[in-house]
Protein backbone atom coordinates (compact mmCIF):
# COMPACT_ATOMS: atom_id res chain seq x y z
CA UNK A 1 0.00 0.00 0.00
CA UNK A 2 2.96 2.41 0.51
CA UNK A 3 2.80 2.37 -3.85
CA UNK A 4 -0.48 4.31 -3.64
CA UNK A 5 0.35 7.61 -3.64
CA UNK A 6 -2.30 9.18 -0.96
CA UNK A 7 -3.54 12.50 -0.15
CA UNK A 8 -3.23 13.60 3.49
CA UNK A 9 -5.69 15.24 5.70
CA UNK A 10 -5.43 16.02 9.69
CA UNK A 11 -8.91 14.68 11.53
CA UNK A 12 -9.83 16.73 14.05
CA UNK A 13 -12.62 16.63 16.99
CA UNK A 14 -13.54 18.45 20.06
CA UNK A 15 -14.11 16.47 23.27
CA UNK A 16 -16.62 17.46 25.43
CA UNK A 17 -15.20 15.84 28.70
CA UNK A 18 -11.57 17.04 28.49
CA UNK A 19 -8.99 13.79 28.53
CA UNK A 20 -5.26 13.79 29.14
CA UNK A 21 -4.25 15.65 25.70
CA UNK A 22 -6.61 18.59 25.87
CA UNK A 23 -9.93 18.92 24.87
CA UNK A 24 -9.17 19.49 20.94
CA UNK A 25 -7.49 16.34 19.47
CA UNK A 26 -6.15 15.70 15.95
CA UNK A 27 -5.16 12.76 14.10
CA UNK A 28 -3.03 12.39 10.38
CA UNK A 29 -4.71 10.29 7.96
CA UNK A 30 -4.59 8.89 4.49
CA UNK A 31 -7.60 6.76 4.71
CA UNK A 32 -10.06 9.39 4.04
CA UNK A 33 -12.08 8.77 0.95
CA UNK A 34 -15.59 9.98 -0.56
CA UNK A 35 -18.21 6.85 -0.59
CA UNK A 36 -21.41 8.90 -1.94
CA UNK A 37 -22.43 11.63 -3.51
CA UNK A 38 -25.76 11.97 -2.60
CA UNK A 39 -26.23 12.01 0.50
CA UNK A 40 -22.57 13.18 0.74
CA UNK A 41 -21.02 10.55 2.95
CA UNK A 42 -16.99 10.42 3.67
CA UNK A 43 -15.06 7.53 5.14
CA UNK A 44 -11.98 7.59 7.66
CA UNK A 45 -10.36 4.27 8.95
CA UNK A 46 -9.31 4.96 12.72
CA UNK A 47 -6.94 2.34 14.38
CA UNK A 48 -9.06 0.74 16.88
CA UNK A 49 -8.16 2.10 20.12
CA UNK A 50 -6.60 4.85 19.12
CA UNK A 51 -7.41 8.30 20.49
CA UNK A 52 -9.55 10.02 17.88
CA UNK A 53 -11.15 6.24 17.32
CA UNK A 54 -11.77 6.63 21.40
CA UNK A 55 -13.24 9.59 21.26
CA UNK A 56 -15.83 9.56 18.09
CA UNK A 57 -17.48 6.36 19.53
CA UNK A 58 -18.05 8.62 21.86
CA UNK A 59 -19.27 11.59 20.24
CA UNK A 60 -20.03 12.03 15.90
CA UNK A 61 -18.82 15.65 15.18
CA UNK A 62 -15.60 15.65 13.63
CA UNK A 63 -13.35 17.73 10.81
CA UNK A 64 -11.52 17.30 8.15
CA UNK A 65 -8.38 19.63 6.69
CA UNK A 66 -7.39 18.69 3.74
CA UNK A 67 -3.40 19.58 3.76
CA UNK A 68 -1.45 22.10 1.35
CA UNK A 69 1.93 20.81 0.65
CA UNK A 70 3.18 23.14 2.68
CA UNK A 71 1.41 21.80 5.78
CA UNK A 72 3.96 18.61 5.91
CA UNK A 73 4.46 19.87 9.46
CA UNK A 74 1.35 19.52 10.28
CA UNK A 75 1.17 15.99 9.49
CA UNK A 76 4.11 15.02 11.21
CA UNK A 77 2.90 16.54 14.90
CA UNK A 78 -0.39 14.90 14.77
CA UNK A 79 0.94 11.29 13.65
CA UNK A 80 3.05 10.91 16.43
CA UNK A 81 2.87 8.21 18.49
CA UNK A 82 2.69 8.77 22.60
CA UNK A 83 2.33 12.12 22.59
CA UNK A 84 1.01 14.04 25.88
CA UNK A 85 -0.95 16.46 25.06
CA UNK A 86 -2.56 18.31 21.22
CA UNK A 87 -3.45 20.97 23.09
CA UNK A 88 0.38 22.01 23.05
CA UNK A 89 0.61 21.11 19.28
CA UNK A 90 -2.77 22.98 18.37
CA UNK A 91 -1.19 26.17 20.10
CA UNK A 92 1.25 27.83 17.72
CA UNK A 93 -1.22 26.31 14.31
CA UNK A 94 -3.54 28.93 13.14
CA UNK A 95 -6.76 27.47 13.10
CA UNK A 96 -10.56 28.08 13.07
CA UNK A 97 -13.73 26.51 14.31
CA UNK A 98 -15.79 24.79 12.79
CA UNK A 99 -19.25 26.01 13.74
CA UNK A 100 -21.14 22.83 12.62
CA UNK A 101 -18.88 20.29 14.48
CA UNK A 102 -17.05 22.23 16.82
CA UNK A 103 -13.72 20.67 15.50
CA UNK A 104 -10.59 22.83 14.55
CA UNK A 105 -10.26 23.43 11.12
CA UNK A 106 -6.73 24.21 9.76
CA UNK A 107 -6.41 27.31 8.13
CA UNK A 108 -4.45 27.80 4.89
CA UNK A 109 -5.68 23.64 4.02
CA UNK A 110 -6.58 22.95 0.33
CA UNK A 111 -10.72 22.30 1.70
CA UNK A 112 -12.42 21.88 5.17
CA UNK A 113 -14.94 19.71 6.19
CA UNK A 114 -17.16 18.72 8.88
CA UNK A 115 -18.92 15.95 9.58
CA UNK A 116 -21.57 13.42 11.87
CA UNK A 117 -20.66 9.89 11.91
CA UNK A 118 -23.83 8.10 10.23
CA UNK A 119 -22.19 4.44 10.93
CA UNK A 120 -19.28 2.63 12.54
CA UNK A 121 -18.02 -0.31 11.16
CA UNK A 122 -15.32 -2.53 12.85
CA UNK A 123 -12.54 -4.08 10.47
CA UNK A 124 -9.55 -6.00 11.79
CA UNK A 125 -7.70 -3.81 13.94
CA UNK A 126 -9.35 -0.16 12.71
CA UNK A 127 -12.91 1.36 12.73
CA UNK A 128 -14.42 2.44 9.20
CA UNK A 129 -16.10 5.56 10.05
CA UNK A 130 -18.98 6.80 7.54
CA UNK A 131 -19.87 10.10 8.36
CA UNK A 132 -22.43 12.83 6.42
CA UNK A 133 -20.49 15.92 5.41
CA UNK A 134 -22.20 19.01 7.15
CA UNK A 135 -20.07 21.60 5.29
CA UNK A 136 -17.42 22.38 3.21
CA UNK A 137 -15.29 25.04 3.06
CA UNK A 138 -12.43 26.37 0.63
CA UNK A 139 -10.55 28.62 2.78
CA UNK A 140 -7.55 28.65 -0.13
CA UNK A 141 -8.76 27.35 -3.33
CA UNK A 142 -6.36 28.57 -5.41
CA UNK A 143 -3.50 27.69 -3.25
CA UNK A 144 -0.44 25.35 -3.79
CA UNK A 145 -1.09 21.36 -4.21
CA UNK A 146 -1.79 19.18 -1.90
CA UNK A 147 0.46 16.95 0.28
CA UNK A 148 0.56 13.35 -0.58
CA UNK A 149 2.58 10.50 1.06
CA UNK A 150 4.16 7.83 -0.88
CA UNK A 151 6.08 5.25 -0.19
CA UNK A 152 6.70 6.15 3.27
CA UNK A 153 7.55 9.88 2.26
CA UNK A 154 5.74 13.22 2.72
CA UNK A 155 5.87 14.48 -1.19
CA UNK A 156 5.11 17.38 -3.20
CA UNK A 157 3.09 17.07 -6.95
CA UNK A 158 4.58 19.97 -8.54
C1 LIG B 1 1.03 9.74 6.56
C2 LIG B 1 0.31 9.12 7.70
C3 LIG B 1 -0.98 8.61 7.52
C4 LIG B 1 -1.68 8.02 8.57
N1 LIG B 1 -2.94 7.56 8.34
C5 LIG B 1 -3.64 7.00 9.36
C6 LIG B 1 -4.97 6.54 9.13
O1 LIG B 1 -5.52 6.65 8.05
N2 LIG B 1 -5.63 5.99 10.20
C7 LIG B 1 -5.04 5.85 11.43
O2 LIG B 1 -5.68 5.32 12.34
N3 LIG B 1 -3.79 6.28 11.66
C8 LIG B 1 -3.07 6.86 10.65
N4 LIG B 1 -1.81 7.30 10.87
C9 LIG B 1 -1.23 7.18 12.22
C10 LIG B 1 -1.76 8.22 13.19
O3 LIG B 1 -1.57 9.53 12.72
C11 LIG B 1 -1.05 8.04 14.56
O4 LIG B 1 -1.09 6.69 14.93
C12 LIG B 1 -1.74 8.79 15.65
O5 LIG B 1 -1.69 10.18 15.44
C13 LIG B 1 -1.04 8.51 16.98
O6 LIG B 1 -1.99 8.72 17.96
P1 LIG B 1 -2.53 7.49 18.79
O7 LIG B 1 -1.40 7.16 19.71
O8 LIG B 1 -3.74 7.97 19.48
O9 LIG B 1 -2.78 6.41 17.76
C14 LIG B 1 -1.09 7.91 9.84
C15 LIG B 1 0.22 8.39 10.03
C16 LIG B 1 0.90 9.00 8.97
C17 LIG B 1 2.29 9.53 9.21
Amino acid sequence: MSRLAAGVVLVTAHDPDEGPRGEDVGMTATSFLSVSLDPPLVLVSLREGSRMDDLLAEQPLWGVSILAEGQRQVAGRFAMKGRVSDRLLFADLPTTRGGASGALLVDGALATLECRTEQRVAAGDHTLVVARVLSVAFPHADAAGPLTYFRGNYRHLS
